[in-house]
C-alpha cells in the first residue's frame, strides 16, 4: 500500500511499531532460549539485516538452472522478460541457487571460471533492473556436507572471488553462504567456518547483507544450535517442506517414503487413499496414511498443523535472538494435484506471513512450479494462492 500522505504514514508506523514491539514481547515471554552462549542476542531490531529483510519478503527460487553441473541442462531456460513477469506477479525477490563449485580450478586458487560469471551476473542484472531483491548462495557443495574441514578452504576461496566479483553491486544483492548444509556439516561444525566465510566477505563488502542456514537441511529444530557473529547484517534462513510426504509426493530423489501419490491438501480426503501393496510403504509411511484417511481437519496431519507451531518458533526465535529469519524454500512438487497444490501454497504463506517471515518458494518454473513457460502464465489458482485475489 502506497500513500503519499506523510501524517498518515508517520501514524500508521507508529502503531505498526508498538504492535511489534507488543507481539515480539508476548513471543519472546513464551521463549525459552536455549542456544549456546556463544550465541548473544542482539538488541537492535532496526539494523541493516531487518531493513534487508523487508526486501526478502515474497520470493520465488529460481530453482534448477544455475545450480547444474556444467555440461547438464535440467531443462530450465531463463529469459530477460521472465523476472518482469516475476515482478508483475508479486514478487519481490529472487534466489538464486549456484553451482559455483562446478566452476572452481584447482587449490589453492580455486579460481572460478567466468563463464559461472556471466551467467550469474545475467539473472543479478536483470532482477535487478526489474527491481527484484536477489540472494545468490552456494547450492549442492556437496563436498562440504561430506566433509566440511576438507572443503572449507574451497569455500572461503569462493566466497572471496563473489565478494569481490559484486561488491559494488546495490544492497539489494545478498549472499547466501551455503544451501541447506546437512550430513557431516552440523550446525556446530559449521558454525565456525560460516563465521570465517562472513569475515572473508567482509574483507571487500563490509555492508553486504549475509544469509546464513543452519545444518539439518536449514531445519528449524537446528536453529537452536547457530552461533553467528555479532554482525547487525547478517539474516538466518531455513527451509519447510513440510508436510513431507504430501509436498514430496513422487519425488524420486526424496527416498523411498515419498512413493504414494494421491495425498491431497488439506486432509482428510472424502475418499481413503489405498497406496498400492506393492509400494511396500515402511510402517511410519502407513500409519501417517491412516492418520490422513481419518483425522478431522484439525487433526489431520496434512494441514497446517505440520507447520503452524514451527513457523510460531522461528518467530519467537527471531524476536530473541535478535536476528531476522527468511523462510528460503518451502513448495510441493507437482505430483500432488493442483487444487491441493494451490491450497498448500495458499495455507503455507498466510502461516508465515502471520508469523511475519518473508517467504520464497520452491520454485519460480521448475518440478515445483508456480510460472507455466508454455502459456507465460502461473499455474491454475498459484496467483492468488500467493498474492490473493483472483487467479
Ligand atoms: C533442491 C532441489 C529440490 C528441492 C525440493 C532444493 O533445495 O535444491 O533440487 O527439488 O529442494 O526437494
Amino acid at each position: 500500500m502506497k500513500t503519499n500522505i506523510k501524517i498518515i504514514g508517520t501514524v500508521f508506523s507508529l502503531l505498526a511499531f508498538q504492535c511489534c514491539v507488543i507481539e515480539a514481547a508476548t513471543n519472546a515471554a513464551a521463549f525459552t532460549p536455549s542456544n549456546p552462549p556463544g550465541m548473544q542476542p542482539l538488541a537492535n531490531h532496526n539494523s541493516p539485516a531487518w531493513r534487508a529483510a523487508r526486501m526478502f519478503q515474497h520470493g520465488a527460487n529460481l530453482g534448477n538452472y544455475l545450480e547444474t553441473p556444467p555440461g547438464q541442462n535440467w531443462g530450465i531456460t531463463v529469459s530477460a522478460d521472465e523476472f518482469a513477469a516475476m515482478k508483475r506477479e508479486g514478487f519481490d525477490h529472487v534466489r538464486v541457487p549456484v553451482g559455483w563449485h562446478h566452476y572452481a580450478g584447482a587449490a589453492p586458487d580455486f579460481t572460478l571460471a567466468p563463464e559461472i560469471f556471466s551467467r550469474v551476473d545475467f539473472v543479478v542484472t536483470n532482477a535487478l533492473a526489474n527491481q527484484l531483491a536477489v540472494m545468490i548462495n552456494i547450492h549442492h557443495f556437496d563436498e562440504l556436507d561430506k566433509d566440511p574441514a576438507k572443503a572449507t578452504a574451497e569455500f572461503l576461496a569462493i566466497w572471496r572471488q563473489i565478494a569481490a566479483h559484486y561488491k559494488d553491486f546495490p544492497d539489494q544483492l545478498v549472499f547466501e553462504l551455503d544451501n541447506e548444509p546437512h550430513g557431516k556439516a552440523t550446525t556446530a561444525l559449521m558454525n565456525p567456518i560460516h563465521a570465517r566465510a562472513i569475515a572473508e566477505i567482509r574483507q571487500s563488502n563490509p555492508h553486504r547483507t549475509i544469509v546464513v542456514e543452519p545444518g539439518g537441511w536449514g531445519g528449524i529444530g537446528e536453529l537452536k544450535n547457530l552461533i553467528l557473529p555479532p554482525d547487525d547484517n547478517v539474516m538466518v534462513s531455513v527451509h519447510c517442506y513440510d508436510p513431507f510426504y504430501f509436498t514430496h509426493q513422487g519425488a524420486s530423489w526424496a527416498g523411498p517414503d515419498t512413493k504414494a501419490t494421491g495425498i491431497q491438501f488439506p486432509g482428510p480426503p472424502a475418499k481413503p487413499l489405498v497406496p498400492d501393496a506393492s509400494l511396500d510403504l515402511k510402517p511410519w509411511v502407513v500409519d501417517w496414511i491412516k492418520k490422513y484417511n481419518t483425522l478431522p481437519a484439525d487433526k489431520n496431519p496434512s494441514s497446517p498443523l505440520a507447520f503452524t507451531d514451527k513457523l510460531k518458533f522461528v518467530r519467537a526465535w527471531s524476536d530473541y535472538y535478535g536476528y531476522p529469519v527468511h523462510l528460503g524454500e518451502f513448495g510441493s512438487y507437482t505430483k500432488a494435484d493442483p487444487t491441493s497444490r494451490a491450497n498448500f501454497y495458499a495455507a503455507f504463506r498466510r502461516a508465515a506471513e502471520a508469523q511475519k517471515i518473508g517467504w520464497c518458494i520452491w520454485d519460480w518454473s521448475a518440478g515445483f512450479r508456480y510460472w507455466d513457460k508454455s502459456n507465460q502464465r502461473p499455474l491454475p489458482g498459484m496467483h492468488a494462492a500467493l498474492f490473493g485475489g483472483l487467479n
